[in-house]
């Protein structure tokens, strides 16, 4: 019998409970051993829940007992968990987590620990929910080096992005309804600012090119900015609008970004909707893959902190190598990266086109029919600080979305 404790009984934390007590039997063959939940941590009792004979209030009881072997951290947030990870790892027990925050954080550090340990610290639920990316990042795509990974990696926004292109909705209001459905935070910011999509990228970025990358290097825009209008003219360029998190290495260089860009519909991107996320690799070898699935919710990411559980099982005493090194990743300035760019200006086509024309070169036009007193167009490929410059000189922007596509 393996023993195992559960940090945090609350969405996630109960998920993981119900799957091993709804699996149990085909958990137990795939681990080799039976999979027994020894303690759950929570601040709270649960006087009418099954769980309450398990629920301790002491993360000491749990690291005192030389019976527990494995640990999932599902309480989110950096502290505790980070001081209760660590110190698990360092007496010897496999941790695995949902951890967004914590993985992107202290990740480097306590995936050395647990090599010095020869134990596991192990975060497919950190990134796109249910969805295998952590290990066949670091365990099936080992042939490639990769050099591209763009991902949907928020369900909240994608969610309100597909209302929004569905129902012509503007922003506050979709993000009403999402808040009403619970699909959306009372306080969203961490969604519709691009924040978790943003520590989300770091980490699969980290594995696949080996090296840390520090989330709070990568340039980060959200949804707030998103308009209806804004929707009328996607429309028209037949593009979706999507909340992407990317990293790609261009020669030398590593660029990251999390902004929404404009997805046309041969990008496998395009018709990922609602809460569904997806995430594309590109692989020198493999050329294009893409994983697909539910980012969020209670029972898919305890299906992939259960399947952390499972493997940890099966490799109790020794580590499972991982390509993530502590060695910092310098990222390279974003302003040399380079694409289209979707603009909206005010003012009336023909009186404006030859100053358009005289800052940005060849541009091509897109109007949205009723939509008087402005126009858009798609730049040629420059940087984004050429962009930057051109769009302070044009001096009439309304606002700018990214192009994914060429
Ligand atoms: N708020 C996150 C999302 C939860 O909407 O994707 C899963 O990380």
């Amino acid at each position: 019998m393996i023993n195992i404790a559960v940090l945090g009984y609350g969405t996630v934390g109960s998920g993981v409970v119900e799957v091993i007590n709804t699996n149990h039997k085909s958990i137990n063959k795939k681990a080799g051993d039976e999979i027994n939940i020894k303690y759950v941590l929570d601040l709270r009792d649960f006087p009418d829940d099954p769980v309450q004979e398990k629920i301790v209030h002491d993360f000491n009881i749990i690291l005192n007992d030389p019976e527990i072997k494995i640990i999932a951290e599902v309480m989110g947030g950096v502290e505790p968990a980070y001081t209760f990870t660590k110190n698990a790892l360092l007496a010897g027990k496999s941790v695995c987590t949902s951890n967004k925050e914590l993985v992107a954080k202290h990740g480097a550090e306590l995936l050395q620990i647990a090599r010095d340990k020869n134990v596991n610290y192990l975060f497919e639920a950190s990134c796109g929910g249910g969805i295998p990316i952590i290990r066949p990042l670091n365990s099936s795509l080992t042939a490639d080096e990769i050099d591209e990974i763009a991902g949907i990696l928020n369900g909240t926004t994608n969610y309100m992005l597909t209302k929004m292109a569905e129902e012509g909705s503007e922003y506050s209001d979709v993000l009403k309804e999402a808040q009403e459905k619970g699909y959306a935070e009372r306080n969203p910011e961490a969604d519709v600012e691009g924040h978790d999509a943003c520590r989300k990228i770091a980490i699969l970025s980290s594995l696949a090119f080996g090296r840390h990358v520090d989330f709070e290097d990568i340039y980060t825009e959200g949804i707030t900015k998103i308009s209806a209008a804004d929707f009328k003219y996607a429309k028209v360029m037949n593009r979706a609008i999507k909340l992407l998190g990317f990293s790609k290495k261009v020669g030398t260089s590593f660029y990251a970004m999390v902004a929404p860009m404009m997805v046309s519909p041969s990008d496998p991107l395009y018709s990922v909707n609602d809460v569904f996320n997806a995430i594309f690799v590109h692989g020198n070898v493999l050329g294009d893959a893409m994983f697909y699935g539910r980012g969020a919710g209670k029972l898919p990411t305890a299906s992939a902190v259960v399947a952390d559980i499972v493997d940890e099982a099966k490799h109790l005493n020794r580590n499972i190598m991982s390509f993530w090194s502590s060695k910092k990743l310098e990222l390279a300035d974003v302003g040399e990266s380079h694409r289209r760019f979707f603009v909206r200006v005010k003012g009336n086509i023909e009186e404006e086109k030859a100053h358009v024309e005289d800052v940005f070169g060849g541009v091509k036009y897109v109007q949205v029919p009723g939509l008087d007193g402005e126009f858009g167009f798609i730049t040629g490929i420059i940087t984004e600080g050429e962009y930057k410059e051109k769009a302070d000189k044009l001096g009439s922007v309304i606002s700018m979305i990214r192009m994914r596509n060429l």
